[in-house]
């Protein structure tokens, strides 16, 4: 009976998630614009401290799900390129190590920006995830932006030094352990949100439609019916934090969002400092002033 008990417990804790202990972890596998790296920590912080699976619907960068290096979750992204590196992280990380390292010595074979230019075309002509690892390390400032009408990658070749194929491994070998918990899928965030049961968590940070509409996913993207797709999630006792963006103004576009009043319980302003892609449109100037505040919204 003790054993049997023993066993049972062993079994829950190994399934079900917790906040307790988590620590920030500020190394970032890919670059990102709009990554929650450095504050991830302070979000989970608002999550339950147990509950069941946890879902990253929108995942980028992964900042959220590594900082919090769940027991079990599920993770996706309709970014197919982008996905495509943690399913190949996950299946085995030496194929990501190869990826990088192979690309970044074809950078050192030549002029830095023609080399890089070379890696995009290639990347432009046919998506695929080795060279788009590469982009979003070497990409000025992290972004990754697309033509609206092609979907043609277009990022200008940043004045940075893409880390090491050494540093990059390294990297990878602390971000597999990160994600040993971790399934990842290529597929629209509905899908994700439907998949949540009573007791998870769901983290949504979908792309801001007001501030960056040259970013993946954010021309087509429509809030309603994320709004409805949490209302539904929320209704079968899933907990789900949102975060948007919070910047009061983008351009003179105030982000005023329409969700239903009783759909979220809490608000709360995260700091995320200042904001990259304001810096990056106005080409270094400093930006004082433009501190910039997430909202993450909370339906329990
Ligand atoms: C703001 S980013 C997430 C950033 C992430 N939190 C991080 O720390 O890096 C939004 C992500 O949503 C993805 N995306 C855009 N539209 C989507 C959709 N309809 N379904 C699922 N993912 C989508 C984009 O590819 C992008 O990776």
């Amino acid at each position: 009976m003790q054993l049997k008990l023993e066993i049972k417990e062993q079994i829950e804790s190994t399934e079900t998630n917790t906040t307790l202990g988590v620590q920030p972890y500020k190394t970032q596998l890919l670059k990102w614009i709009g990554n929650k790296q450095r504050f991830a920590h302070e979000i989970i912080s608002f999550f339950p401290k147990r509950f069941g699976t946890y879902h990253e619907p929108f995942l980028g960068s992964g900042a959220v799900l590594g900082v919090l290096s769940p027991n079990k979750a599920e993770a996706a992204d309709s970014f197919n390129p982008l996905i495509s590196i943690w399913q190949a992280l996950k299946k085995d990380p030496e194929i990501v190590k190869n990826w990088y390292r192979e690309r970044w010595l074809e950078a050192q074979d030549g002029e830095k920006v023609e080399q890089y230019e070379k890696i995009k075309a290639r990347y432009n002509q046919g998506a695929n995830a080795a060279d788009f690892l590469y982009l979003t390390r070497a990409a000025y400032g992290g972004v990754i932006r697309f033509r609206k009408a092609d979907g043609y990658m277009s990022t200008p070749c940043g004045a940075h030094k893409p880390i090491h194929f050494g540093t990059f491994g390294r990297r990878v070998d602390e971000w597999t352990q990160r994600v040993r918990g971790t399934e990842f899928f290529h597929r629209e965030y509905a899908e994700s949100l439907e998949r949540a049961r009573e007791g998870d968590v769901v983290y949504c940070d979908p792309p801001y439609s007001h501030s960056q509409a040259i970013l993946y996913g954010a021309q087509s993207f429509d809030q309603d019916d994320l709004f409805d797709c949490i209302e539904k999630a929320k209704a079968r006792g899933v907990f789900v934090a949102l975060s948007l963006d919070g910047s009061k103004k983008s351009g003179d576009t105030d982000c005023a969002y329409d969700f239903p009043p009783s759909l979220f319980e809490r608000e709360v302003a995260v700091n995320c400092g200042r904001s990259m892609l304001k810096r990056f449109q106005m080409e270094g100037q400093t930006l004082e002033g433009e501190v910039v505040t997430d909202r993450l919204l909370l339906t329990h």
